[in-house]
């Protein structure tokens, strides 16, 4: 079994697939490792130290020749995979609603392209999730970035010279990246203040310490559809929340966006006019901007002023913390092939419930039920 692991060649793509961690654990179960030269560099991880763990260097070309897996951060681009073996698979963040043409060149290509961000949320696959494990670094990123624009502190600082007041903080969309956000604002010393459509979060919400922010007595306030994930609201529940969020924003000094709906674009959280009642120096950070943004005037990979305000947009937060986020992303692989690993076959051969879930092409078909239903 022959795994082989890309440079990653997207614009600001600093992460890496695997590391040497990883690469240790694969060969341990009898795998054989190649790296393309330089993939980790990005992340500070030598491609000497690959090396040491056993894995061979090669240049594309033939670090993918015979490799029955190829892993990637991104998915790569199909005709970078020219001579790629067929039926290998590519096990990776494919993209797959915003990736479309890339999804019909990989059945083109003969080979199974598994996208890790439709693996399914249960129990048994947490530790795959490469949604929550990114998600999880973007929010703690996320207030980095705050406080890095915010002219102000954070904590409440009592001084010779007078106090300096702590920073109101809110957080909108508490999943894994909202909780997150959270819990690091906390740590800095904010007042800290949440609000999510879905009631379960409200309880998460109040036992890290923050305010919950929610709409009460609107129909369809639960807001929790499959999988745990956010449903798009009722206009009624939109309206409410809407003016709640209004006179709550006045208020605020940071305010960290979110909020996701899965294969929708972005909900919008904060208009225009919202944003002219913050005080000038107020920050917000869309996380959703590459979804299309909870905030108006957000633009993908800029830091723009509105009215005073500083909106960041960073595009591919997680890969501003490559290293780490790396390194999660790496286990999240690993964990994924390894439960699957079959000793005779001498590598993973999925299960229905997970390899239905995330298989997007098979055979020269694009197979995956949600795309062709979804994605249309
Ligand atoms: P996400 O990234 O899809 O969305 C972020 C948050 O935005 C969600 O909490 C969502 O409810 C919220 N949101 C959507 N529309 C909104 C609106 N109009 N206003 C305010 N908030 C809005 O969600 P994420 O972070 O992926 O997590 C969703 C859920 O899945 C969580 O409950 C999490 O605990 C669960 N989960 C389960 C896993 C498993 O069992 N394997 C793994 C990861 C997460």
């Amino acid at each position: 079994m022959k795994i082989a692991v890309l440079k990653e060649q997207a614009e600001g793509e600093l992460r890496v697939a695997a590391t040497p961690e990883t690469v240790k654990k694969f060969i341990k179960l009898g795998a054989e490792i190649a790296i393309e030269t330089g993939a980790g560099e990005t992340a500070h991880i030598a491609d000497a130290e690959y090396s040491e763990a056993g894995a061979k260097i090669e240049a594309r070309a033939p670090a993918i020749q015979g490799a029955d897996i190829i892993l990637g951060v991104q998915g790569a681009a199909p005709d970078s995979l020219k001579g790629v073996k067929k039926g290998a698979w590519l096990a990776a963040s494919l993209n797959p609603f915003g990736e479309r043409k890339r999804v019909d060149a990989y059945a083109e290509l003969g080979i199974e392209a598994l996208a890790m961000e439709f693996m399914p949320r249960i129990t048994r696959a947490q530790s795959m999730d490469i949604l929550s494990s990114q998600s999880n670094l973007s929010g703690y990123k996320a207030v980095l970035d705050a406080a890095a624009e915010y002219g102000r502190a954070f904590p409440m600082m009592m001084t010779a010279a007078g106090t300096v007041s702590a920073a109101r903080c809110f957080v909108m969309g508490v999943g894994v990246a909202g909780l997150q956000a959270i819990a690091t604002a906390r740590r800095l010393g904010a007042q800290v203040s949440a609000t999510d459509v879905r009631a379960a979060t409200k309880e998460q919400i109040e036992s890290l310490g923050a305010k919950a922010i929610f709409v009460e007595d609107v129909a369809g306030i639960e807001g929790e559809g499959t999988g745990g994930y956010a449903t798009e609201m009722s206009d009624e529940y939109t309206k409410a929340q809407a003016e709640l969020v209004s006179s709550h924003i006045a208020k605020q000094d940071i305010v960290i966006t979110t909020a996701l709906i899965p294969g929708r674009p972005a909900p919008r959280l904060i208009s225009d006019a919202q944003i002219q009642t913050m005080k000038p120096g107020s920050v917000i950070v869309d996380l959703a901007v590459e979804q299309g943004g909870n905030v108006e005037g957000a633009v993908a990979g800029k830091v723009v002023e509105k009215h005073g305000v500083k909106i960041v947009g960073h595009k591919n937060v997680p890969s501003r913390l490559a290293a780490d986020t790396s390194a999660l992303f790496s286990r999240n692989i690993y964990n994924f092939l390894s439960a699957f690993w079959d000793e005779e076959k001498g590598g993973p051969v999925l299960d229905e419930e997970i390899g239905d879930a995330i298989r997007l092409t098979r055979d020269g078909q694009v197979v995956n039920e949600r795309l062709l239903s979804e994605g249309a």
